[in-house]
């Protein structure tokens, strides 16, 4: 018998989870309540299961799946940050958890003041001067900030500024959010520091004249770099006629320490999942706040959370506003968790967060340095990425070693991303792991580059102890056969 008969074939005819009490009122013919062709002929097959049956089958598949309370989980630009157990209790207390959306704002002002107060945190955070939690998620922030952005060139006669410039490191979300807000994109050159070319940067402005919209940028960028230039490219942005759109992805590097406000930016997304330890991915509910610099506040989307004489109340957008992004105020508990985090951190503590992740991604950058290539040898930010060309040139790529660290129960790094890095591996240890954490990983690694040089086939080969092999990484995300089939589809040897 196959692993995955031993896990699926349950039950037997008759079997149940839950007994319930003996009917004490006429029983009704189905076919009374339910018109005769909606109700099956034949019960459907399922299989009949006791509760411990339901139990350990479902506990089963979830230890099936990774994630970062199981183990070490360095996906550089995602950052799988530890998600504290406070944020959840908070999250389920039932005057937040059973909230209708649509109840009266008297009946709701502790929700209203808790909306009201993360505002003013993240607006404190990013040095704006007010933010939007409507976005549910950064990508939806990003084009939130360039729809305001578009508003507000708009507003001024200069809606024929078409040109969003976007570093060429810069997350796929950045040119496809621009696209998406109906601009056309120009690429800019980084220089060999891993920062924006500030000489190309002129060159485009001088080259479109007049037809600047925006930059976007993150900072630290996709390299973990931080752009030391940002001042001096931003005041050549605004001189151009532009606005800065900070794409606040990496904020885990600078909390506390630098602020999106204070270089220049006008427009700020946040991805409470990275910044704030909200549940990350799993296309669940998200958040991407924006916050927006003085000058952009009429156009952000309403309503926002407000302090009245009387307690809190929804302020309606004025009539320069985008409109609304979202129903209601955004994905409330995501942003009772966020809060929650800043609250139980404080801003010493939220310090603290970026100065270890730092500190952290540093650590472990400099102990491997000499197994693999580091494209641009500088103190980095909360992440960094290597590249795998010297163990590429043996017989084992980035993807290779990838699947060699599953065997470890180690997540692994994201890889081919940023592109400016050939067989990139983008590595980001996050804040909580501790030291023996760190050195486990560090010892994990240089193994593999020992592999890589001296049995590239046993890389070539991983994993070797999961559960599902290598799979045909294309056809597994294009055609995924998420079914159940009776005939196993891909057993255990
Ligand atoms: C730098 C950067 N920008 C934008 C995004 C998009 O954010 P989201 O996945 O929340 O849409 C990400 C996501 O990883 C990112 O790393």
């Amino acid at each position: 018998m196959s692993t995955e008969q031993l896990i699926f074939e349950r039950g037997a005819p008759g079997r149940r989870a839950a007994t319930l009490p003996t009917l004490d009122i006429p029983e009704q013919p189905l076919d009374s309540l339910i018109p005769a062709a909606y109700l099956r002929a034949e019960p459907a097959p399922l299989p009949e299961v006791s509760e411990i049956e339901v139990v350990r089958h479902y506990t089963h598949l979830s230890q099936r799946n990774f994630g970062v309370d199981q183990g070490f989980y360095p996906l550089g630009s995602c950052t799988m940050k530890y998600n504290p157990k406070i944020n959840e209790d908070m999250a389920s207390l039932p005057g937040f958890a059973r909230l209708h959306p649509l109840e009266h704002e008297s009946m709701t002002q502790g929700a209203l003041q808790l909306l009201y107060e993360l505002e003013q945190y993240l607006a404190e955070i990013s040095g704006m001067r007010r933010v939007t939690l409507q976005p549910a998620a950064g990508a939806h922030g990003e084009i939130t900030g360039l729809m305001i952005i578009k508003a507000y060139h708009e507003s001024r006669g200069e809606g024929h500024r078409n040109i969003v410039l976007i570093p060429d490191g810069a997350h796929g979300t950045n040119p496809a959010s621009a696209t998406l807000a109906g601009y056309t994109t120009v690429e800019l050159r980084s220089d060999a520091r891993g920062g924006v070319d500030v000489a190309h940067l002129e060159e485009v402005l001088a080259a479109h004249d007049g037809k600047i919209a925006a930059l976007m940028m993150t900072n630290p960028n996709t390299l973990g770099l931080f752009d030391e230039n940002i001042v001096e490219i931003a005041r050549r942005v605004h001189e151009a006629g532009g606005q800065l759109y900070y794409d606040g992805a990496n904020s885990n590097a600078i909390l506390g320490i630098t602020r999106a406000g204070d270089m220049g930016f006008d427009v700020v997304h946040f991805n409470l999942h990275k910044t704030c330890s909200t549940p990350h991915g799993g296309g669940g509910p998200g958040a991407g706040p924006v916050g927006v610099a003085e000058h952009l506040v009429p156009f952000l989307p309403g309503p926002l959370p407000a302090q009245t004489e009387d307690g809190y109340a929804w302020e309606d957008a004025g009539p320069l506003s985008i409109g609304r992004v979202r129903a209601n105020c955004g994905n409330f508990l995501v942003l009772v968790r966020a809060y929650t985090y800043i609250r139980f951190n404080g801003p010493d503590g939220m310090r603290h967060v970026s100065e270890s992740a730092v500190l952290n991604a540093n650590y472990v950058m400099r102990a491997l340095q000499a197994d693999y290539d580091l494209p641009y040898d500088r103190e980095c930010m909360h992440e960094f990425v290597f590249s795998a060309n010297r163990q590429k040139k043996r017989g084992a790529t980035a993807l290779d070693i990838a699947k060699r660290l599953l065997d470890f129960g180690i997540h692994p790094p994201t890889i081919y991303f940023p592109l400016v890095v050939p067989e990139a591996m983008m590595i980001e240890p996050t804040e909580t792991e501790t030291r023996e954490t760190l050195d486990t990983f560090i010892a994990v690694m240089r193994q593999i580059a020992q592999e890589a040089a001296e049995r590239p086939e046993l890389l070539l080969e991983a994993p070797h102890d999961t559960v599902v092999g290598r799979l045909d990484q294309t056809l597994a995300a294009r055609k995924p056969d998420l079914r159940w089939h009776t005939q196993p589809v891909q057993t255990l040897a």
